[in-house]
């Protein structure tokens, strides 16, 4: 097998792009795949093919077969950039890993499962018990149902996430059922995220305010689109990206709380805060990976930052799609950026988060491609700051979209 391949599309416009948030971030610029494709050059053991896009940079219907595919664009597709003698890090990391890592975890019979904040449909109090649901969530106005609804389907597209952890080189899964720690973390951690979309997926079902047709169709298409983070089967990339997207979910799922108790549905809030406490601990494991990989390989690690940054983090549902909205991730962000449920300060802040927590600025014993990748990093939070106030300026005041979710009713941007 070709150890290191890689198929890059032509760049092509961003597909959409409304808010302040999807401008800042969304990382999702790039062609479809499709046309014809011819190997371009090779570069530092990484064999690159360009496939010339012949679509417009929207997305597309595409015939397989006699279904119907909605296929979204995605960004060059580099793979194993990471050089094959490092993958011996990582086998080298398995003790490190069950002892530091995998503590991280909660043993089932501690874990909280979603119907401990449901109503229990084998009680006699459970008709009752709903409505109670439905009457607290009456206050919950569109543009938070709008947020939630979003954050629910980003949770219940997991299947994608764990495919994501197992494209990685050294770490992934080799079986389905593999003994190392690596495998075990990421079974593990993707069964303590099932719960999340399931009790997201479960009260919103109850509450009765949501199109739940449309919801579920939006996940379909979401689970069948995939993701693109771009992190090259490399775990250094991967764990990065883990590591920016925990936290990006704890911060989310807090503000969904902290609004939800505003509102007066302290039950939701409770229901949110209780998942934002997980990514919070998933967040301290996948950043104790990468400041062990700090400590083995700095440069290594300061240059995937570098790399990743530079990439933009895109957020895991970005290929979202219900169907009829070829802008609804953007439009989601919109809202979500609005409301301060997940803003362009956020995406900043978590990145000088990061710098702090791995102690990037006082890294020593870099290479000159190292140091640079370092002032990179360092300087950027306060020019993403400063990049997010002037699209905030550009940001359309009082524009309205409907959301199929509930029931194409409008919300402002
Ligand atoms: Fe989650
Ligand atoms: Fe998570």
């Amino acid at each position: 097998m070709a150890s290191a391949c890689a198929v890059k599309c032509m760049a092509a416009p961003k597909y959409g792009g409304s808010g302040a948030f999807s401008a800042a971030f969304s990382g999702s610029n790039g062609a479809k795949l499709g046309g014809s494709s011819q190997p371009v050059n090779s570069v530092a053991g990484s064999h690159r093919v360009l496939m010339t896009a012949t679509l417009p940079p929207k997305a597309k219907e595409v015939e397989k077969g006699k279904s119907h595919f909605h296929i979204r664009e995605v960004h060059e597709q580099v793979l194993h950039s990471m050089p094959p003698q490092k993958i011996e890090i990582f086998k080298s990391l398995e003790g490190w890993a069950e002892d530091n890592i995998l503590i991280h975890l909660k043993p089932v019979e501690k874990s909280w499962q979603p119907q401990d904040f449901l109503p229990d449909p084998a009680s006699e109090g459970f008709i009752d018990d709903v409505k109670e649901l439905r009457e607290r969530s009456l206050e919950l106005p569109d543009d938070y149902l709008v947020c939630l609804v979003g954050d629910m389907i980003t949770e219940e597209a997991l299947p994608t996430y764990q495919t994501m952890l197992n494209t990685l080189d050294g770490v992934r899964d080799e079986t389905g059922a593999s003994p190392t720690s690596w495998a075990v973390w990421t079974r593990m951690w993707t069964a303590e995220e099932n719960r999340h979309g399931d009790l997201l997926n479960k009260y919103l079902y109850l509450c009765g305010r949501v199109d739940m047709r449309q919801i579920e169709k939006t996940i379909q298409y979401l689970i069948g689109s995939g993701m693109d983070p771009r992190t090259e089967n490399s775990p250094f990339l991967g764990f990065l990206y883990t590591s920016f997207q925990e936290r990006a979910t704890f911060i989310s799922h807090g503000n969904t709380a902290r609004f939800a108790k505003d509102y007066g549905d302290v039950k939701l809030a409770q229901i949110c805060g209780t998942i934002a406490a997980d990514e919070k601990r998933h967040e301290t494991a996948y950043t104790k990976i990468v400041e062990k990989l700090f400590e083995i390989d700095p440069d290594g690690t300061v240059i995937a930052f570098e790399d990743m940054m530079r990439k933009k983090i895109s957020m895991p549902a970005h290929l979202m799609y219900d169907g009829q909205d070829d802008n609804l991730f953007d439009h989601f962000s919109s809202v979500a950026q609005r409301l301060g449920v997940y803003t362009a300060r956020d995406y900043a802040d978590i990145l000088e988060f990061l710098v702090k927590r791995w102690n990037v600025e006082k890294l020593e014993g870099l290479s000159g491609e190292g140091r640079k990748a370092q002032d990179y990093v360092c300087k950027l939070p306060p020019r993403i700051r400063r990049l997010e106030e002037r699209a905030q300026e550009r940001v359309k005041q009082g524009e309205k979209c409907g959301f199929s979710w509930i029931f194409n009713r409008e919300v402002v941007l």
